[in-house]
């Protein structure tokens, strides 16, 4: 069990990419030959199914929730063999779930996984802290703006009450213009190392159009190359940047 990653990708903000990099990312670990499990807690934006087209799943996260379902009834297998926890999209299902179960639903975790990839809701919800407390460490997302970065600021912060080590951030969707916050100012405010920029992509959305998850639609893709260089330095060590990222 030691050797399990459980990482929570957080931030203040919605929309600043938690989900396409958790799917992302997921991928990319599993590609790398880590046995790795994407969990939907972002309960009520329940959007990672619709990446990998399981919003039509028959058992999501929130059965397991409801007490309902075990985790191994409600994994399903995506590219490269990563697994995934879909949450359920609809309303009544949604409130179904009871996210305080998060933590204990992580502990059944076969024990032979690599790494546990939760993509955490936004802001400091009861959802937000029951996924937080599921994990071991936090990896913060942001984008280049001054408010994303200040609502980053009180994620780092709850994160550090719950005893998390916030092991570093990603930058997302940096398009390197002028009024842009630099990544180096950034890293001074949250006070936690950079382990990946991601530039602004319009394959994501390409990906998104196709219902295909980018890592598979083109690899070789600026935001798929980031996301991969993020991967080798997850296996790297913490915040470390393995000779692989080079
Ligand atoms: N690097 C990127 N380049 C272009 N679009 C992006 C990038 N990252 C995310 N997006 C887009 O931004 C929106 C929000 O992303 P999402 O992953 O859903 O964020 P969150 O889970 O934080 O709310 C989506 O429309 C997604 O396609
Ligand atoms: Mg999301």
């Amino acid at each position: 069990m030691i050797h399990m990653r459980l990482i929570a990708l957080a931030s203040g903000k919605g929309g600043v990419g938690r989900t396409t990099i958790a799917a992302n990312l997921g991928i990319a670990l599993s590609k790398l030959g880590k046995s790795t499990i994407i969990i939907d807690a972002s309960l009520t934006s329940p959007d990672l199914a619709l990446l990998f087209k399981l919003e039509k799943s028959v058992y999501t996260i929130n059965d397991a929730l409801a007490g309902e379902a075990s985790l191994s009834e409600i994994l399903y297998t995506g590219p490269s063999g990563v697994k995934i926890a879909p949450a359920a999209v609809t309303l009544e299902q949604i409130r179904r779930a009871r996210p305080e179960r998060m933590p204990e639903l992580l502990r059944t975790v076969p024990e032979k996984t690599d790494f546990v990839i939760i993509d955490a809701p936004s802001g400091l919800r009861r959802e937000t802290i029951a996924a937080l407390r599921a994990a071991r460490e936090v990896l913060l997302v942001t984008t280049p703006d001054m408010v994303s970065v200040s609502d980053c600021m009180k994620t780092r912060l709850i994160a550090e009450f719950l005893g998390l080590t916030p092991i570093g951030m990603v930058l997302n969707r940096v398009r390197g213009e002028e009024f842009e916050i630099e990544s180096n100012e950034i890293k001074t405010i949250l006070n936690v190392p950079v382990l990946a920029e991601i530039p602004e992509d319009e394959g994501v959305k390409l990906a998104l159009n196709q219902g295909v998850p980018l890592l598979v639609l083109d690899a070789k893709s600026p935001a798929a190359k980031a996301i991969m260089g993020l991967a080798r330095r997850l296996i790297g060590g913490r915040g470390k940047v393995s000779k692989a990222a080079a």
